[in-house]
C-alpha cells in the first residue's frame, strides 16, 4: 500500500517535471492572419522555397545540368526529373543499379535518394551530392519540380 502510494507520488512528480520542461521548450509559432492581410515583412520573400532550392542546387551542378535539353555531364540532365522514371535519360550511361531500380522519381523517392544515394540505390554511381539537411532537400526538390518540360 505504502509502496504503491510512494510510487504514485514519484510518478506524479515526474509527470509534473516533464510538463514543466515542455513549457520551457521553444515552440514554433504559427501566425494566423485573415486572407488579404499581407505577411509580416519580417519573413521576406527569403522563404521562397524554389529560389532557395535553386541556390542549394549549386552542389549538384558540378555533375548535373537542369537546363531544358541540357547535356548530361557526369550525371544525367535533371530537367523534368520529378515524375520521370529512374535511369531514363537517353544517351546517359547509367549504372546497372540505377537502370534496373524500377524507381519513379516522385518527390519522396527523390528525397530518400538525395538523403542517401547508395542507401536508396545500392550500387549507384552517384558517389557525391548527398544532402543531409531535410529542409535543403525539400528546397532542391521544389526547385526541380518547378522545372517543367
Ligand atoms: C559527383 C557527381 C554528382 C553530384 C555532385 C550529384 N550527382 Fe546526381 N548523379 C550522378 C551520377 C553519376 C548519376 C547516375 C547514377 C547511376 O547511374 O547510378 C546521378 C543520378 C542522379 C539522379 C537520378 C537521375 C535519373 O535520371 O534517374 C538524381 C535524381 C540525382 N542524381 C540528383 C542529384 C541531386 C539533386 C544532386 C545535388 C544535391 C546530385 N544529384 C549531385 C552524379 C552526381
Amino acid at each position: 500500500m505504502h509502496r504503491s502510494a510512494t510510487l504514485a507520488v514519484i510518478a506524479l512528480a515526474l509527470t509534473l517535471t516533464a510538463c514543466g520542461s515542455k513549457v520551457e521548450d521553444p515552440v514554433e509559432q504559427i501566425v494566423v492572419r485573415p486572407p488579404g492581410v499581407a505577411a509580416v515583412p519580417a519573413a521576406p520573400a527569403a522563404w521562397d522555397l524554389v529560389a532557395a532550392g535553386k541556390a542549394a542546387f549549386a552542389v549538384c551542378t558540378a555533375c548535373h545540368s537542369a537546363e531544358p535539353g541540357g547535356a548530361s555531364g557526369i550525371g544525367p540532365n535533371l530537367h523534368g526529373v520529378v515524375g520521370r522514371g529512374a535511369g531514363s535519360v537517353a544517351g546517359f550511361s547509367y549504372s546497372e543499379a540505377m537502370a534496373k531500380s524500377g524507381l519513379t522519381w516522385t518527390e519522396s523517392e527523390l528525397d530518400a535518394f538525395i538523403a542517401n544515394p547508395s542507401g536508396k540505390v545500392p550500387g549507384t554511381e552517384m558517389v557525391a551530392g548527398q544532402v543531409a539537411d531535410a529542409q535543403r532537400r525539400a528546397a532542391i526538390i521544389a526547385y526541380l519540380a518547378s522545372l517543367k518540360n
